[in-house]
């Protein structure tokens, strides 16, 4: 990709503080963006902003995804920093949520869909409304679900089901948001290498590469490039797309 790919461009990416997000940061800021780094633990996006190049050209902030007021003030922060919103949306934020369904706690389930579903609708909606408050007409956001929602897995109903909501979410916004000039696309991982996995037994991880056709689990800078891609005009037709990468994994 040229070095020019997002020059110019603010981009906030949630949950930047590890992971997928941390590395889709580190591949904006290569690719020229300015990055809004957000996470519910401060300290983490701070480390990711540490990361860059020159950390005083972006932003690291607490962001709590699940609260209005929280990301209303994250929006207000960046606006007194750069005078604009960002044009660029990265919603990585996520929780996982297990458990069999007959055992599984209210409290446990909307966690899952507070954080990973109506996360992403605040979001989307407080960056919609900045950009068009500030008349900007281009955008790009992207949206991680997972393939957990494409086929629910067991012992996953509540993270299954966020993310089955977070692919028809997306759906439906980019056929509204599309007319403010706002391409929304989603990716749909397959197991990807980071704190979501790492803490699972050695049998599930074998059990994750075996389902995969390519034999291993993924890196967060592979969901990272393709962030990149959809934020980026060489995507420009691309609208409500939901983009497996998954290394061809099957449950
Ligand atoms: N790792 C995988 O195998 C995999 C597969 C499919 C989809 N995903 C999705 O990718 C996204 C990133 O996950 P990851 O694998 O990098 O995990 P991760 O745990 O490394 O990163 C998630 C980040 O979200 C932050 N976060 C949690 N709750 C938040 C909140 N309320 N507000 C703001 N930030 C919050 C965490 O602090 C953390 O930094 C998630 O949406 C996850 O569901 C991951």
């Amino acid at each position: 990709m040229s070095a020019q790919l997002l020059q110019d461009k603010i981009a906030l990416v949630t949950g930047g503080g590890s992971g997928i997000g941390r590395a889709t940061c580190q591949i904006l800021e290569r690719e020229g963006a300015t990055v809004v780094v957000c996470d519910i633990k401060e300290s983490t996006a701070r480390e990711t902003v540490n990361l860059f190049r020159d950390p005083s050209k972006h932003l690291a902030l607490m962001t709590d995804v699940s609260k209005a007021d929280s990301v209303d003030a994250t929006i207000s922060a960046i606006v007194a920093k750069y005078k604009s919103p960002p044009t660029l949306l990265v919603n990585s934020a996520g929780v996982r949520g297990i458990g069999f369904l007959k055992s599984l706690k209210e409290e446990a389930f909307m966690n899952c869909i507070d954080v990973n579903l109506k996360g992403t609708y605040l979001i989307c909606k407080a960056v919609a409304n900045a950009m068009e408050k500030h008349g900007l007409k281009s955008g790009s956001f992207v949206t991680i679900a997972s393939i957990a929602g494409v086929f629910g897995v067991e012992y996953n109903s509540s993270y299954s089901g966020s993310k089955g909501g977070v692919i028809a979410f997306t759906k439906a916004i980019s056929k509204e948001l599309i007319h403010d000039g706002i391409r929304v696309n989603t990716i749909i991982p397959g197991p990807i290498q980071t704190g979501m996995v790492t803490g699972d037994p050695e049998a599930i991880r074998q059990s994750l590469k075996e389902h995969s056709a390519i034999g291993r689990i993924g890196t967060p800078e592979e969901i990272g490039e393709v962030a990149a891609f959809l934020l980026s005009e060489r995507s420009s037709y691309m609208v409500g797309s939901s983009v497996e990468v998954t290394g061809g994994y099957v449950c």
